[in-house]
């Protein structure tokens, strides 16, 4: 019997180590090191299938490569087709990661079962064949041509793909997959550096794409392996608040496209519907105005939206004023209430200060420094911002309102629905021909200014 060897691996980065470490020497994470026994007989360099030796490759000049006009599968989701950058690349690895009950088995199920001209292999290692038939009635879409397998084991895996011979295989999710080449168990580091290093060498070799569903950790990585990340295509990653309906799918990295694309979605009783307009739906459809509410238009990716923020000041109850924020960054809030107490001149030292971006989205996109400024001042003054007027801008220490990015694209967002007058910052304007607006342009410098262009 072959001697089994151990290695010490990061569960953060993936690093291995001869010995235990109390801090990973690659990453710096402490109390990170697990002990896994390293593969015995693995297929390494072969073929994942029939385990052959892959053909040997010469050195190439780059003009003498033949450039291939990379066939892409168009998805049935136009956002998530945007996302990876115009439809899914044949032979591309892509790996959907996201908190479980996020809904990426119900997004990439749901894509599936429209594609009805593809053969595609759905292998399933979370779920029974029943539970994912009643998700598929539950989203109310059927395909003869999507088959659905529970397996975990990555070699019969490949025995299915012989059988089947499909057009596109889904793995949910990796980190159930095994394989026996390696001896730890299914989810640790090695067996899922091994199982997507066989299913990356199968996509390369047929030119099929495989999806690969990963759950996230507590920390926010793709379950411990960051060494995920460099081994596949695409990295997508489907987040949102549970307790929201609305999801949002990021591309973190795309050898085929831009990773600055993103695709909204919201969850609903029959699965996920796409979200084409996300400004109407962040907007509290309200007739009355009220304090504490500023519009601001703010860019995720390169998209741009409108979103609300909600503020609400009142005296404090207790002795130390209470600083609450969801959706924002606590410590710039922190920040621009310093800048309404100095520069500005409101004593705000002794009150109570709620702040809410409404929908549940997480905005750190500096350009809501204006909005989030003016609706703590609209609340702490009782008075409404007028409707119809939203705001792009960020705010520095003097109280200065700082040029902001993509400011044409952000203008031309807020025109769209019922808005009559954005508030930027001035010189941001440059080559830009204001007059052709539809819309009121206010620049200000200062904040000052922007109150008294609120408030006057
Ligand atoms: P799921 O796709 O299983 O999440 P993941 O694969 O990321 O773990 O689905 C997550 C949640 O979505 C589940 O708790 C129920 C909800 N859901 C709906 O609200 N509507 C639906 O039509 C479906 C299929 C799921
Ligand atoms: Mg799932």
């Amino acid at each position: 019997m072959a001697k089994v060897k151990t290695l010490w691996y990061c569960s953060s980065c993936g690093a291995d180590s001869p010995k235990w470490e109390g801090r990973c020497p690659a990453c710096g994470e402490w109390n990170t090191m697990v002990e896994e026994r390293v593969p015995t007989k693995g297929l390494r360099g072969g073929s994942p299938v029939t385990g052959r030796q892959a053909v040997k490759s010469v050195p190439q000049r780059v003009s003498e490569i033949k450039s291939l006009n990379e066939p892409r599968i168009h998805m049935p989701s136009e956002e998530l087709n945007r996302v990876l950058g115009g439809g899914l690349v044949a032979g591309s690895l892509v790996l959907i990661g996201g908190e479980p009950g996020i809904g990426k088995s119900t997004l990439v199920l749901q894509n599936i079962l429209s594609i009805k001209t593809k053969k595609i292999l759905y292998v399933s290692g979370e779920e029974s064949a029943r539970q994912l038939k009643l998700r598929a009635d539950r989203i109310g879409r059927m395909s003869d041509n999507c088959y659905i397998v529970c397996e975990t084991s990555l070699e019969s895996i490949f025995e299915h793909i012989d059988d089947v011979k499909p057009e596109m295989v889904i793995v949910d999710s990796i980190q159930t997959i095994a394989s026996d080449a390696v001896e730890s168990s299914a989810g640790s580091v090695s067996q899922v550096r091994e199982c997507s290093a066989r299913l990356l060498m199968y996509a390369k070799e047929s030119g099929v794409p495989v999806i690969l569903i990963g759950h996230i950790n507590k920390e926010g990585s793709i379950a411990g392996p960051k060494v995920l990340e460099h081994i596949v295509d695409a990295v997508l990653q489907f987040e949102g608040d549970r307790h929201y309906m609305y999801r949002i799918l990021r591309s973190i990295k795309n050898r085929f496209g831009s990773t600055s694309e993103l695709g909204i979605y919201e969850m609903c009783q029959r699965g996920l519907r796409e979200v084409t307009n996300p400004s109407e739906m962040l907007l509290t459809q309200n007739d009355e105005e009220l304090s504490g509410i500023a519009i601001g238009v703010t860019l995720e990716g390169i998209r741009p939206f409108l979103i609300e923020a909600q503020a609400l000041v009142s005296t404090a109850a207790y002795g130390t004023p209470q600083r609450s924020v969801t959706g924002f960054d606590s410590r710039r809030m922190n920040m621009l209430l310093a800048v309404l107490e100095k520069r500005v001149g409101f004593k705000i030292a002794q009150k109570d200060v709620f702040l809410n971006i409404a929908g549940g989205l997480k905005v750190n996109d500096p350009a809501l420094d204006l909005s989030v400024i003016c609706a703590i001042l609209s609340s702490n003054v009782d008075m409404a911002i007028p409707r119809g007027v939203c705001m792009s801008g960020e705010v520095g220490l003097s109280g200065e309102i700082r040029p902001i990015t993509r400011i044409e694209q952000r203008i031309s967002e807020a025109e769209k629905p019922g808005m009559n007058t954005i508030i930027v910052p001035r010189n941001n304007l440059k080559g830009i021909d204001v007059s052709r607006l539809k819309i009121r342009v206010e620049e200000v410098a200062k904040v000052e200014e922007a109150f008294r262009t609120l408030f006057a």
